[in-house]
């Protein structure tokens, strides 16, 4: 029988010998992919085209209807991830729509106009009292994400991959499987 050590040496002496070549270990095979996966991630992040549409804070106030941008149109602080210059915003993360049990639901109305909306939180409304900034929050710092889930101000995301498919259903960017476990894992990294 041979001992441990025996097996270590062996082992060595097949690595010097080039019988065993370290590229092949698979702790190195999946540290590469999981590189590669957070660099895809990366370009997601940065590039894929998204069609902001909708966005109290941006369309709105910018009056245009669609805006050709990604990720980075409003989490744009370098290394950081929110918003150089603090702009509030409605995505529709309060919407009524996106309710679940354990949140209130507020019924506001305009006193000017009438109009009444629903929300499970007021925002930005609750400070400035102004009807336009119903719903609207500053977009978060996205350091550190990996270690403080759940996400959005009302934690509706239990997970990143809950996060992405957010903004994969609300705005229609067609993320595929693949490109939705890249961004994920290279939200992780942040
Ligand atoms: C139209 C502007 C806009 C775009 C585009 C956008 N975000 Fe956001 N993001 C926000 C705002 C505003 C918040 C804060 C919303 C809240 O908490 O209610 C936010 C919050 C988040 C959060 C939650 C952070 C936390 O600490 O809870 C994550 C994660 C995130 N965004 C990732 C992304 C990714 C990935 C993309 C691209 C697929 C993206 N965002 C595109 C505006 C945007």
């Amino acid at each position: 029988m041979r001992s441990d050590g025996d097996d270590l040496e062996g082992a060595f002496r097949r690595v010097c010998s080039g019988g065993l070549r370290l590229q092949d270990a698979p702790t190195r095979d999946s540290s590469a992919r999981r590189q590669r996966a957070v660099a895809h991630g990366q370009a997601l992040f940065n590039s894929k085209p998204i069609q902001i549409t909708g966005v109290g804070g941006l369309n709105d106030d910018l009056g245009i209807a669609t805006i050709n941008g990604t990720c980075t149109t409003c989490h744009n602080a370098p290394n950081a991830g929110d918003h150089s210059v603090p702009l509030p915003l409605s995505i529709g993360v309060a919407d009524a729509s996106r309710r679940t049990p354990d949140m209130p639901l507020y019924t506001l109305r305009n006193k000017i106009s009438g109009e009444k909306t629903q929300v499970t939180d007021p925002g930005r409304a609750l400070i400035t009292g102004q009807w336009k900034d119903i719903g609207r929050f500053k977009g978060s710092v996205l350091r550190a994400l990996a270690t403080r889930a759940p996400y959005f101000h009302n934690g509706m995301a239990k997970d990143l991959g809950e996060a992405v498919d957010f903004y994969n259903t609300r705005f229609g960017i067609g993320l595929t499987a693949p490109e939705r476990a890249d961004l994920v894992a290279f939200l992780k990294t942040l």
